[in-house]
């Protein structure tokens, strides 16, 4: 058919076949809330970088996740602020870390809400990179051991998955191997598997405190190149070999065509990080009223599921929630 038989605008012609024809639908059930949590009591310190986002303490975070599930969010993801970075990154793999403490604390709240822990030495290294320095170098092997000890120290703290983020060769086989000989062989891992060095991450260095301050100025030894599809599909082959339960592509709208490539060759549970640029951006422009927030937002989830995302990272995930109610 072709018009003029044919008139496609016949069927968005009002708010009801509208209704009927839309073909991606967002759900609550498909978000994960990322949140930031340091030592202290009563702390909710804003990210200026990040409006609306804090730090948060772990009593705080507490009462931060019980919200969050009373939206109807199924999970969260923390990142931890050290007390004290050092080259190791020992509090990544302490038991009396600030994420270990966090997990314990909701769970013993009972809060319904599933806890992901990102496994990573960024954060809690004093040099800012994603693994152990040797030779001015992020050495590869000696930082899968520091990793798998942080995802253990993690699962032992109550986490119900582990999600590492640094993009070290074999981690997820290494993190895997490390969680089965400790009795977690139930703890799923979500990878992030194609995991590009962004400038959208800028935002998140300032809420994580985790820019790279030494040796290298960016993570592009480590972080995929932005330029590359193809290397993106074996980083996601190399993951589900490896154990992966969920791949993760990461950021999102910058990637939607990674994301529906993902889908389609891979078939198998897909997570989409919108980083905290993306939020940054919308967040900004919207302040100066140039873009409709919360119409800009819905248009982005859309298409990230669209592209084929299962399910999607966003520090707009409370907002969406009730937005979507
Ligand atoms: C840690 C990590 C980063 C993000 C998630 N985990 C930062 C980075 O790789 O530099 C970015 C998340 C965001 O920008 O929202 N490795």
């Amino acid at each position: 058919m072709q018009f003029p038989e044919y008139r496609p605008r016949r069927l968005r012609r009002n708010r009801n076949f509208r209704r009927l024809l839309r073909e991606t639908a967002l759900s609550v059930d498909d978000l994960i809330m990322p949140l930031f949590v340091r030592h202290g009591k009563g702390v909710r310190a804003e990210i200026p970088s990040m409006p609306g986002q804090c730090q948060y303490s772990p009593d705080t975070l507490v009462e931060k996740a019980a919200a969050l599930a009373k939206a109807g969010i199924p999970a969260v993801m923390l990142f931890g602020i050290p007390a004290k970075k050092d080259a190791e990154g020992g509090e990544a793999f302490s038991d009396e870390g600030i994420v270990q403490q966090s997990i314990r604390a909701i769970k013993k709240a009972k809060i319904d809400i599933l806890v992901i822990a990102d496994v990573c030495l960024c954060e809690y290294t004093d040099h800012g990179h994603c693994g152990i320095i040797v030779n001015g170098e992020v050495h590869n092997d000696e930082t899968l051991k520091r990793l798998a000890k942080s995802a253990v120290s993690f699962a032992k703290a109550g986490a119900d998955v582990i999600a590492p983020s640094d993009m070290m060769d074999g981690r997820v086989q290494a993190i895997r191997k490390a969680l089965d000989e400790s009795g977690f062989s139930d703890t799923p891992i979500m990878s992030y598997a194609a995991k590009f060095a962004s400038a959208f991450y800028g935002p998140f260095r300032d809420a994580a405190e985790s820019p790279p301050r030494m040796y290298m100025e960016d993570r592009a030894t480590y972080q995929m190149d932005p330029a590359n599809a193809e290397d993106a599909m074996r980083e996601i082959a190399l993951d589900i070999a490896e154990g992966a339960d969920i791949v993760m592509v990461k950021p999102a709208l910058p990637c939607l065509d990674i994301i529906r490539r993902a889908k389609d060759e891979f078939h198998y549970p897909l997570a989409a990080y919108c980083v905290s640029g993306e939020y940054a951006m919308i967040k900004a422009a919207a302040r100066n009223g140039w873009l409709d927030e919360k119409k800009c937002v819905m248009e982005m989830m859309t298409a990230i599921k669209r592209a084929g995302a299962d399910m999607i990272l966003t520090y707009w995930a409370e907002e969406i929630a009730a937005w979507l109610k």
